[in-house]
């Protein structure tokens, strides 16, 4: 694979990051995973905007222009023959050449990293025509969601947790309300309407959720932004995820709990096609 590290390209095994990189030793940094179906970028211009809100939350120095991240993300996806799969883009505060709570001075080049994962068919996954079961479990992130940080070791230990319970995800729970996935935003399907948390510090500002919710009103669904509880999902007709690798991906049961007849749900499933259909 060819990667790319501070605008060179070079062989994976070639590329090289500093061991004091704020992003190594403090999770000082912020990232995107962009999808790329038939080598087209999907939604490049909302992943660049929400990594810059991201990284002025931090005061990160953003070191790129959008023309500068777009080219790099085509190249790698051409140099590495990439049809369908995802690119992982990072930013870090970069390598004050020490450890130090305090930040570097102003100067200090942020560190850009992007790689490709080749993912061939990942449209079709074979899971969307099943869907996943998830658990719930509490949700022990810090209180800026918003702000897509590359410190992801609780999702991570949720994702275990899943796992372990033979589940495929978990969704985090907050005050006895679903705050949302690991790595997805989460929704619920009553009576035919779409509700899913409102925005706020709580949840990362999805890009899937903001089209699919767009997609879900053009196609006159109705559709609420409002928390739920774990009790309110079980009982509901329809549960998925949205995000940049999974989609609209179903959900058919919640902590053993079977959702609606325990099959993908007609709204889900509309929603996944029209969501392919108009990025692509
Ligand atoms: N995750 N919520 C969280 C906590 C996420 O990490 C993600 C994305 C989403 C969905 O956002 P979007 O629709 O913009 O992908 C919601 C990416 C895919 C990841 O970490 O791999």
């Amino acid at each position: 694979r060819i990667v790319y590290v501070n605008e060179d390209y070079l062989p994976e095994e070639e590329a090289r990051v500093s061991v004091f990189d704020r992003g190594f030793v403090m999770a000082d940094g912020v990232y995107e995973v962009v999808s790329v179906l038939d080598g087209k970028l999907i939604d490049f211009d909302g992943h660049q905007a929400r990594l810059k809100r991201s990284l002025e939350a931090l005061q990160i120095r953003n070191p790129l222009s959008d023309e500068d991240y777009l080219a790099a993300m085509r190249k790698l996806v051409e140099d590495n023959d990439i049809t369908d799969g995802t690119i992982y883009l990072q930013v870090t505060r970069g390598n004050p050449g020490d450890r130090d709570f305090a930040f570097p001075p102003e100067d200090t080049q942020p560190t850009v990293v992007m790689f490709t994962q080749s993912k061939p068919g990942m449209a079709d996954s074979p899971a969307a025509k099943t869907g996943w079961k998830i658990i719930t479990t509490e949700d022990q992130r810090w209180a800026r969601r918003d702000i897509k940080t590359v410190q992801l070791l609780f999702p991570s230990l949720a994702k275990m947790e899943a796992k372990a319970k033979g589940a495929d995800d978990a969704w985090l729970v907050e005050d006895g309300k679903v705050t949302e996935g690991t790595s997805n935003n989460a929704y619920i399907v009553k009576n035919g309407t779409i509700i899913t948390r409102e925005l706020s510090s709580d949840i990362l500002h999805g890009i899937t959720r903001a089209a699919v919710l767009r997609f879900a009103r053009e196609a006159q669904m109705k559709v609420e932004e409002r928390s739920f509880t774990v009790a309110e999902a079980q009982d509901a007709d329809e549960a998925f995820v949205t995000s940049a690798s999974a989609f609209v991906m179903p959900i058919v049961a919640i902590d053993g709990a079977q959702i609606g007849d325990g099959k993908v749900g007609s709204v889900a499933r509309r929603l996944r096609e029209i969501y392919l259909d108009e990025s692509r």
